[in-house]
């Protein structure tokens, strides 16, 4: 183990479903301050623990529009993202994705959202970023932003689906999933 950041970096708690955190709507970042880069690197630090490719702040109960994302995480050169207030500014197209979620455990399940979409936001300095995504970008980007406005793609599929993975979690049955957690 390389030592050198552990002391920096703290693993924090990925709260899940039924949590009410997680169906909180986000409040804007106003102060790009030393708090905000611990959490970014909190946050960063438990995404790849977990592991997943994306964390929303509401998942580690911070009520704040900030997101962090990667979707090709690596051991060597990982190149993690983050977006301060992101906001889907339009959406094209239709694309079915099979997703997961570190907030929603033991479950995957075909979502269909925009194939394409412009998101604007800051990043961690608080410099202005343009997104146009697609592919898995784009999928990432919009599950990512749902938290922040309070919804799981469980909200997204079938009721007849939702209530099964409800029943599912009830039992506490675990189950191999596929699908990447966002
Ligand atoms: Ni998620």
């Amino acid at each position: 183990m390389d030592n050198n950041n552990s002391d920096k970096n703290n693993e924090l708690k990925i709260y899940t479903y039924p949590d009410n955190v997680l169906r909180a709507h986000a409040e804007p970042v106003r102060d790009i301050d030393d708090d905000l880069q611990n959490l970014i690197d909190n946050m960063i630090y438990t995404m790849y623990v977990a592991p997943g490719i994306g964390l929303a702040a509401n998942q580690v109960g911070e009520l704040k529009r900030l997101i962090v994302f990667d979707l090709y995480p690596r051991k060597e050169g990982r190149d993690p993202q983050v977006l301060i207030n992101p906001e889907i500014i339009s959406g094209e197209g239709k694309e079915t994705f099979e997703e997961g979620c570190l907030s929603v455990i033991d479950f995957s399940a075909e979502v269909t959202r925009n194939a394409q979409v412009k998101v604007k936001g800051a990043d961690r300095h608080g410099k202005p970023v343009d997104i146009e995504a697609e592919g898995l970008l784009a999928i990432c980007l919009q599950h990512e932003i749902d938290h922040l406005n309070g919804i799981l793609y469980i909200d997204r599929i079938s009721g007849l689906k939702r209530a099964l993975y409800k029943k599912k979690l009830k039992k506490k049955l675990k189950k191999k999933v596929s699908g990447l957690k966002l």
